[in-house]
């Protein structure tokens, strides 16, 4: 009843409000049972702009991208690392980074991402290109690798696709990243590793929803197993250790109130952002392609005019390497991949109010936002408006290439929008590892695409998405589906 009469009553000129009726959750449960059906139904009872109520917040939705620019300029009084401070230290078990006890290491840390940007992606893909080129070989193309003997022969394989990009991009990127225990060696115990990293991932959505760890079984034990993995006199023992990460282990070691512990934890945040979302985005990218032979065949073409390679290319030939340079040229493969990201991707981009303050959502309207409330921007609904994109449920892989160049125009109500694909968030919080991710991607696939034919496994259902970690970033399949590959 104390909640019933303390509920917050909507102020002129506020945004439409809906509450529900369960104390604390408020709509919490409709919003996660389908959350894009939810937003789009309150859409069009109450327009464009609705607060709603959920799990103890208020949070204003911005459901029309003609209004996103207008929102990304408000730096200062939308905060985005507030919400992050207090979420990241719950789920990866370190202390907050802006609770005062570690002045500057905020900065240090936002400086450190420009190490994943810009001209070190060079060096980035050279590692990345060595590492998935070492897995990939050893493992199914014929070496002796954690598989055994890989692919022998002619004769098609068959496997879990979703598990096949898992072990080959986990580890590559773990190597690319973190390093390796000596030059060309992979570490012996990666397997477990994913073992307990999935492990702790599928607990990751009641993690960052702020479910106590000690409710969640085993969940610590794995955390505390994972986090060991990364101490820092285990990975003083790595070499070929990415300049990232380096970085990072140098400001971690400025802070003497940070445990050997903690800066583990640190790591493995990072671990996580590196493969939690690239991990699901390969398995779309690849799947899709799978299921579109049309479409494979056009970017494998594509791949071969920019390689200059001849039309078959086996592993027996010297291992492929595909520089920076001429990933860039793969127009093809980028529309196909940001084809998939947009089908697959549902990262809710969440900003705190420093302030009560009129918020500006265009040229004629603003609404008033109170502080504490929470900013809502759900890129989903955009990525599957009709109006933005036709057929938005089809994959068509060409969706993002006109005329031999980049196709950058879509529009909503007429207007150009200025942002149309958001996979990697926005602003100031927007995802430092994109370029690094989109170019581990691709060149994933073209080793996929020169080493191996591929096909799926005829008579199983289709791929679906799982939606419980909708809001989190890329979505999972509901279960594995299978495929089959033969050495070219
Ligand atoms: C943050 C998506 C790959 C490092 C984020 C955010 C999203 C995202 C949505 C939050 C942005 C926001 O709330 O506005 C993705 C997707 C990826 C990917 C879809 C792959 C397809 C990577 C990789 C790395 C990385 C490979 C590192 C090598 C990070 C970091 C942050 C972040 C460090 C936190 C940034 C901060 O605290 O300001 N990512 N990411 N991500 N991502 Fe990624």
């Amino acid at each position: 009843l104390a909640w019933l009469l303390g509920r917050r009553r909507r102020r002129e000129g506020e945004p439409p409000l809906i509450q529900g009726w369960i104390p604390y959750l408020g709509k919490a449960l409709d919003f996660r049972l389908d959350s894009q059906a939810f937003l789009k139904n309150n859409q069009e009872k109450y327009g464009d702009v609705f607060t709603v109520y959920i799990a103890g917040k208020y949070m204003t939705f911005i459901m029309n991208p003609l209004m996103y620019p207008s929102i990304m300029k408000y730096g200062r009084q939308l905060d985005f690392h507030e919400f992050a401070d207090q979420v990241a230290p719950a789920t990866f078990g370190y202390p907050a980074v802006g609770s005062g006890r570690f002045p500057e290491m905020s900065d240090q840390i936002q400086r450190s991402f420009r190490l994943l940007q810009g001209e070190n992606l060079v060096l980035l893909a050279e590692c990345m290109m060595a590492n998935l080129n070492l897995v990939l070989r050893q493992d199914f193309l014929g070496g002796e690798g954690e598989r055994g003997a890989g692919v022998v022969g002619t004769g098609w394989s068959t496997g879990g696709l979703y598990d096949f990009c898992n072990s080959v991009m986990f580890e590559a990127t773990f190597l690319t990243l973190y390093g390796m225990p000596a030059p060309a060696r992979r570490h012996s115990d990666m397997a477990t590793l994913r073992h307990h990293f999935t492990k702790f991932d599928d607990m990751f959505p009641l993690l960052v929803g702020r479910i106590p760890i000690w409710l969640l079984g085993q969940t610590k034990a794995v955390r505390e197993t994972l986090i060991r993995y990364f101490l820092p006199q285990r990975m003083m023992c790595w070499s070929n250790t990415s300049q990232f990460i380096a970085r990072r282990a140098e400001v971690l070691e400025q802070y003497d109130t940070l445990s050997d512990t903690d800066k583990a934890a640190h790591h493995f945040a990072i671990l996580w952002a590196s493969v939690g979302n690239t991990v699901p985005a390969t398995f779309w990218a690849l799947y899709y392609l799978i299921n579109q032979q049309d479409a494979l065949q056009a970017v494998r073409n594509e791949l071969h005019q920019v390689l200059k390679l001849p039309e078959a290319q086996g592993p027996q030939q010297p291992e492929v390497i595909v520089s920076k340079e001429q990933l860039d040229q793969l127009l093809l493969m980028d529309s196909a991949v940001n084809e998939s990201l947009r089908l697959s991707s549902a990262s809710m981009n969440i900003r705190v109010a420093q302030e009560d303050f009129s918020l500006r959502l265009d040229e004629k309207r603003s609404a008033p936002v109170r502080k504490g409330d929470v900013i809502a921007l759900y890129p989903q609904t955009m990525h599957m408006d009709p109006e933005i994109f036709t057929d938005p449920e089809t994959y068509k892989y060409d969706r993002f290439i006109e005329g031999g160049r980049e196709k950058t125009d879509f529009f909503k109500h007429g207007q150009r929008l200025k942002y149309y694909r958001m996979p990697f968030g926005s602003g100031s919080s927007m995802c430092p590892g994109r370029f690094f991710a989109i170019n581990e991607i691709k060149q994933f696939l073209c080793l996929l695409l020169l080493y191996l034919d591929l096909e799926m496994e005829q008579g199983q259902e289709k791929a679906q998405l799982d939606n419980s970690r909708a809001g989190l970033g890329i979505l999972l399949p509901t279960k594995d589906v299978r495929f089959c590959y033969r050495i070219r």
